[in-house]
Formats: C-alpha cells, structure tokens, sequence
C-alpha cells in the first residue's frame, strides 16, 4: 500500500469514528453470540443512532445492562416516537451489546 493510500484509510477511519464514536457495529459473529439476526441487529444500530442521540449523547450499549436498557426503552421510545418494531430492533441492539449483569463486569465493546 503507498503512502498516499494509506492516508485517505486513515482519513476515512477517523472521519467514520467521528461520526458514532465507539457505538459497536454489528458482524455477523456478534449476532451469532448474541443468538440474534444480524439485519434485525443492524437496523437497530442505525436506528439508534439515528433516533437517540438528538436530546442526550449517545450511550454506549455497554454502558447498560440488558435489564437496565429494557427499564429506559419504553419512555425513550416515545420520546424517540419509535415503532413498536423499530423499538424492538433498537432494544436488540442494546441488549445484544449491553454490559453484563454484576458489578462492573468487562464491558461487551
Ligand atoms: C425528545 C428527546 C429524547 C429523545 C429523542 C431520546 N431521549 Fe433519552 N432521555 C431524554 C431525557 C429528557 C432524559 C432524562 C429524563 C428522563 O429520564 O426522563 C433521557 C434519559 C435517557 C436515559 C437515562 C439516562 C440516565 O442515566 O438516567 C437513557 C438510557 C436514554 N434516555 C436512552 C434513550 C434512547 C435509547 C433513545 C432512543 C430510543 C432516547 N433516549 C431518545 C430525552 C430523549
């Protein structure tokens, strides 16, 4: 790779963090350990992202508990006037990614 190229790789790494820092992508290996489906997943990360970081940062899904985020999930979804299907792929997503339960457990991304 020249050096050329590997500046506008580094330009675009950054630029994409920027953009949703440290909110995790779904793989397809993610989703198989979370016993979800990746695109249910996947649009529940973009809806997320989308809908939820207008009044408030963006927590990471980490952050959370499962239990934690089922607990915030109905009023955040008014708030964010989701649909109950798009609710349900939000919740997913933070479940799937959510920090395990117990005292301050390694943080699942
Ligand atoms: C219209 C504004 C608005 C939108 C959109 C919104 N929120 Fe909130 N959120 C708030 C406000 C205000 C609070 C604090 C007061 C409360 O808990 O009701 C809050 C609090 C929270 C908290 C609790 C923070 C804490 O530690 O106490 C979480 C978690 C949360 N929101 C997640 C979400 C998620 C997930 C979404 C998207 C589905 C979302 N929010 C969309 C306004 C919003």
């Amino acid at each position: 790779m020249n050096r050329l190229s590997r500046l506008a790789l580094l330009v675009g790494t950054v630029t994409a963090t920027a953009c949703a820092p440290a909110i995790p992508r779904v793989t397809p290996d993610a989703a198989t350990r979370a016993g979800a489906d990746f695109a249910h997943l996947s649009a529940g990360r973009e809806l997320y992202v989308g809908n939820c970081g207008g009044c408030h940062r963006l927590s990471r899904p980490g952050e959370r508990t499962a239990a934690e985020w089922a607990l915030h999930m109905p009023e955040m979804a008014q708030e964010a006037k989701l649909t109950p299907e798009e609710t349900a792929a939000v919740t997913a997503y933070l479940t799937a990614f959510a920090r395990a339960p117990g005292p301050e457990t390694a943080a699942t991304p």
